[in-house]
């Protein structure tokens, strides 16, 4: 399958005796399968959510947003009152602190429960169907601004780097940060993408890997030790990462190990851009320092498949994200094109 028509998250509706559900492909068992986890209850969704069998700002924001959907279902279903829906919508607003999609996506559309579960759905569809375009907007903003400032002066391809998982599988579909890598290839203009293993989930090795195997990007994973030193090397003329809050300052949270890399480009002298849809952006946030940091389970880091691997009497420290400092965005991409962040152009002043 062309990775370009996965969907990561859809609705199917009820059959016959059967509960309508949300549908997840399980990104916790790619590269090996491709499979989808359907999901009827909200406790289901939230399990779903923080397993990261759904991951990425984006396609948060969506399983939330049908999430709404599904406890309205859930809710007639069971007879729960108005007080226990609005609950159980909030359980789902809650699940996971950092991308601020899903915060924005829950509230609008739970703002139309009042009209019925068609209006709900409708508002749903109109947040996926909205990030979709978004993602090729910002693809072809990206892939421009890109080649202007790194190769004026001829068709020569680049290579770029690239941490976590920002494609299809993170998104409606198509991507944010992998949506501009796709823009580039599809003119011709990618050498090789690095593609960090992003700990402690591999989210890099897993699924970035296997969406630009999907597309015959040529690339490489390598361990996320390994960017700071292929980019002050040379290897890389740019890299290109998504974003799960960007604070009015233009403070970026991403998945963990994103600001090495960008300290690294700054360093080096080569562009550190963030692509990201505006309902990445929280303008209600002044800057990194207020952005809630995920902080997940010690076992992630202290074992591997399952397997104990730091001695017993080790803690775990397991932050999901961290903040680069606007400072070192060289370019801030969104569907309505590229902010200059480190020149000035601020979120909080360019965006409103
Ligand atoms: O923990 P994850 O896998 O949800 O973290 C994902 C990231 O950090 C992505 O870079 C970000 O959400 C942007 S996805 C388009």
């Amino acid at each position: 399958m062309n990775s370009q028509d996965l969907r990561a998250v859809t609705w199917t509706a009820a059959t016959g005796d059967g509960a309508p559900s949300v549908s997840l492909i399980d990104q916790t068992a790619l590269p090996q399968t491709l499979e989808r986890l359907d999901v009827t209850t909200v406790d289901a969704l939230i399990d779903a959510i923080v397993r990261l069998v759904v991951r990425g700002a984006p396609a948060i924001g969506a399983a939330g947003a049908y999430g709404v959907a599904l406890a309205m279902a859930q809710g007639r279903r069971e007879g729960w009152d108005r007080a226990r829906l609005d609950a159980e919508i909030a359980r789902v607003r809650a699940t996971r602190p950092t991308a601020v999609n899903l915060m924005v996506c829950v509230d609008r559309v739970a703002a139309r429960v009042d009209e019925g579960i068609a209006a709900v759905l409708a508002e749903a569809d109109a947040v996926v169907r909205e990030d979709l375009d978004a993602n090729h907007a910002m693809g072809a903003h990206g892939a421009d601004w890109l080649l202007k400032r790194v190769a004026p002066e001829g068709d020569r391809p680049l290579r770029v780097l690239t941490h976590c998982n920002t494609g299809a599988l993170a998104t409606a579909g198509w991507g944010t940060a992998l949506g501009v890598i796709r823009e580039l290839h599809a003119r011709g203009r990618v050498e090789a993408v690095y593609a960090d293993e992003t700990r402690p989930l591999l989210q890099g090795a897993r699924l970035t890997a296997w969406e630009l195997v999907q597309e015959g990007i040529p690339h490489y994973v390598q361990a996320d030790g390994a960017a700071a030193g292929t980019i002050l090397r040379g290897e890389v003329d740019a890299a290109v990462v998504g974003a799960d809050r960007i604070a009015a300052n233009g403070d970026t949270a991403n998945k963990v190990g994103t600001v090495a890399v960008a300290l690294a480009c700054a360093h080096a002298g080569i562009p550190f851009m963030v692509a990201a849809p505006t309902t990445t952006v929280d303008l209600g946030t002044a800057s990194g320092a207020d952005i809630p940091i995920e902080l997940r389970g010690e076992d992630e880091v202290l074992e591997w498949s399952g397997v104990r691997t730091a001695p017993a009497a080790s803690r775990g420290h397991n932050p999901a994200f961290d903040v680069t400092p606007g400072s070192l965005v060289t370019a801030l991409v969104t569907e309505r094109g590229v902010l200059e962040v480190a020149a000035g152009e601020l979120p909080g002043t360019r965006l409103r």
